[in-house]
């Protein structure tokens, strides 16, 4: 059996994973940096140093193989935190020199994408990738094509900035679920312009409000998930497909998935999120991508590259 270990590190967390060449998660540990007041580069890049060796020892503990069992190694070349990237590249080329096993870099985005089609079984879908600095609308068609995104900030970003304005810690998109839960609806702006979205200025509106925490939390769900909805729509519709799949941190939300759902029910199309576990960023959805990307090698970070930029030919 083969295996190959992925370190993940582009932003929050550092994480290590090992899957089976035939796709099977067999460990996924990490250790996530979190704050009262949100992420400094430098401070986020030593949180990596210090549990990188951690988080590999832990994994390869859980899928009970040493270093020498593993084929391959891939590492988050981009798109992310420069000091973050440096951490887990590095990390994958000294164990890669010491124990002679291939080194990959991979696209964080691409990885995203990639376990999420691997854990659904879906075949072609839409893949709805709602994260952190990334907030897109994206479908394969001879390579990762993006059919909307956000034109300013991605939605947990924007999440955790009203989070920050208003004393939630980070992240706050779980505190925001939890709060919504309590919550009745006030008026908010709604931004939708043609296949592509806009956060901040509700982010803007919303941080303001005077209103009941409960009930900005609930509005700023419902208009934010309901944009969303509206263009992951259009795009099945676009793109002619019957599948939707939804990815990323922002995916654990349980009203966001609900309002997919409801949406895919109604034109007849299959809906699935991503499993919990590999909603986040992890190490196990750098191992997938290492493999399916295993014929090539690579070395140092790519902090700007995006998930069209991506050479599909695996
Ligand atoms: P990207 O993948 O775009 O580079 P990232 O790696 O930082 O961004 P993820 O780890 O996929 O993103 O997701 C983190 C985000 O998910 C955070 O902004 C966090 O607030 C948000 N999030 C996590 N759980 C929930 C939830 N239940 N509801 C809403 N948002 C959530
Ligand atoms: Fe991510």
């Amino acid at each position: 059996m083969k295996y190959c270990l992925g370190i993940e590190g582009t932003a929050h967390t550092i994480g290590a994973g090992i899957v089976s060449f035939e796709g099977n998660v067999i460990a996924n540990e990490k250790e996530v940096y979190t704050s009262e007041t949100g992420m400094i580069p430098t401070a986020v890049a030593e949180h990596h140093k210090k549990y990188v060796d951690e988080v590999i020892e832990q994994a390869l503990k859980t899928a009970k193989l040493e270093l020498q069992d593993i084929s391959l190694i891939s590492y988050s070349a981009g798109p992310g935190i420069a000091p973050c990237l440096h951490v887990a590249s590095n990390k994958a080329q000294e164990l890669g020199k010491e124990n002679n096993i291939p080194v990959v870099g991979i696209n964080h985005c691409v990885a995203h994408l990639t376990i999420g089609q691997l854990s659904t079984k879906m075949k072609d879908p839409v893949f709805l990738y709602v994260a952190g600095a990334n907030t897109q609308v994206i479908c394969l068609a001879g390579k990762f094509r993006i059919f909307g995104e956000t034109l300013d900030i991605g939605l947990g970003n924007a999440l955790d900035k009203f989070g920050r304005e208003k004393g939630l810690g980070f992240p706050a998109g779980p505190k925001i679920e939890q709060l919504a839960k309590k919550g009745k609806w006030v008026d908010l702006p709604y931004s939708v312009k043609g296949m592509d979205v806009s956060f901040s200025g509700i982010i803007t509106k919303a941080s303001r409000m005077q209103e009941k925490i409960e009930d900005v939390c609930y509005s700023l769900q419902e208009t934010c998930f309901a944009m969303l909805t509206e263009v992951a729509e259009r795009a099945l519709a676009h793109a002619e497909r019957d599948e939707l799949c939804l990815i990323g941190g922002v995916g654990a939300n349980k009203r966001l998935a609900a309002m997919l759902n409801i949406m895919c029910k109604e034109r007849g199309a299959k809906f699935a999120a991503v499993p919990l576990d590999l909603a986040g960023d992890q190490g196990a959805m750098i191992a997938w991508q290492g493999i399916l990307e295993k014929d090539k090698t690579s070395e140092g970070i790519r902090p700007y590259e995006r998930t069209d930029d991506v050479d599909v030919t695996w």
